[in-house]
């Protein structure tokens, strides 16, 4: 039986602006049987990402160029319909690049097989690139010591949640930022922050100055802009910047221009460092237990934000620059 598969090219560089509904065309062909050493996944969630803009724009960075055409890249959850690998048989749950489309067909070696329990869907946020991201950012970058004031941008986003969390586990205080009332209360009443500041109720400079009076140790950074260089002003000596994402630039078409008080890094003797998840690759085994224990034991909690059908996964993207998405963005098929 020949599987119908839709898929969604890539069709625009959405450079310097917006995502449009013409940046993307849907197209159908039929899924592919797999060849040796080859699995055929359908997906059931798809996970989202900020960084799938800027790989459509193709302004540099860390993976390979995009092409016009080319089905839209993102990770996803999905079951083995068919297999030619050792190793993975139909029913089984898979995580990997499975791309905006219905089905993959992918080399067993690019798919991780993960449990089907009541931690499924966590595979693509808490416990997949998301946690991942916040652990290994803090562990090798932040460095947070018990007692440090930790302040994240995007504080109440997918991965800026993990990383308050990780840094109250730590024995930190910590401070998100996020915009808007709802998600600035959740990150007290629900996550356990100390105090958060909303950056849509004005400057947020005198929200700092109080949120972290003795200044800030560990800042990390998921939005850059204007509110990352208010922050930097207010770091603590020794402080460390983590640079994880600069998702207020992701609609400037171009690298924004340093931040003006970037020369606090010298007064602080402080420092400032990015990273890019999959350098840390070979540790994720041991970081993924570590995320499912701290679930389990209810020190680590994730909201999920899932959206339905392939036909929005465009608009279910744009969610992420709006602010719309509150947790993990998913879309499930
Ligand atoms: N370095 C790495 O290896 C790595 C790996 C994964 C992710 N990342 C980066 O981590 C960051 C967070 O990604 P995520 O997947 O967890 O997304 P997310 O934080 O769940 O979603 C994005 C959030 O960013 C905020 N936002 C959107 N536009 C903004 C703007 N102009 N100014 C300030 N805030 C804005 C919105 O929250 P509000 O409603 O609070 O505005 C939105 O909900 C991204 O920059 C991503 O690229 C880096």
């Amino acid at each position: 039986m020949t599987l119908v598969n839709r898929q969604w090219l890539i069709n625009g560089r959405p450079n310097g602006r917006s995502l449009i509904d013409g940046d993307f065309k849907l197209v159908e062909s039929p899924a592919r049987d797999p060849e040796e050493g080859e699995v055929l996944v359908k997906t059931l969630y798809l996970a989202f990402d900020p960084a799938q803009k800027g790989q459509m724009e193709n302004i540099g960075g860390y993976t390979a160029p995009t092409e016009i055409g080319e089905v839209m890249r993102g990770s996803g959850l999905g079951e083995v319909v068919a297999s030619n690998a050792p190793g993975f048989a139909p029913g089984d749950k898979v995580t990997g690049a499975l791309r905006w489309q219905d089905y993959a067909t992918l080399p067993a070696r690019e798919l991780l097989k993960v449990a089907d329990d009541d931690l499924l869907t966590a595979n693509l946020g808490a416990l997949g690139t998301t946690g991942l991201t916040a652990f290994f950012g803090l562990q090798k970058i932040g460095k947070p010591f018990p007692g440090d004031t930790v302040v994240v941008t995007g504080g109440a986003g997918a991965t800026g949640s993990v990383v308050g969390q990780i840094a109250k586990i730590g024995g930190c205080r910590v401070v998100g930022v996020a915009g808007g009332p709802a998600k600035c209360a959740w990150l007290i009443d629900e996550l356990g922050f100390d105090a958060a500041i909303d950056y849509k109720a004005g400057d947020i400079r005198d929200q700092a100055r109080a949120a972290a009076p003795d200044g800030i140790d560990v800042l990390w950074d998921n939005v850059g802009g204007p509110a990352f260089n208010t922050l930097l002003a207010q770091l603590a000596m020794h402080a460390r910047v983590v640079v994880c994402g600069g998702i207020s630039r992701y609609e400037l078409g171009k690298m924004p221009a340093g931040p003006e008080n970037y020369f606090n890094l010298i007064f602080k003797r402080a420092s400032m460092e990015g990273f890019i998840l999959s350098d840390y690759q070979n540790e994720f085994p041991w970081a993924r237990e570590r995320l499912a224990w701290w679930i389990r034991a209810g020190a680590l909690r994730y909201k999920e934000d899932v959206q339905h059908g392939l036909e929005n996964a465009p608009r279910t993207l744009r969610r992420l620059f709006q602010g719309e998405n509150f947790g993990k963005q998913l879309l499930k098929l």
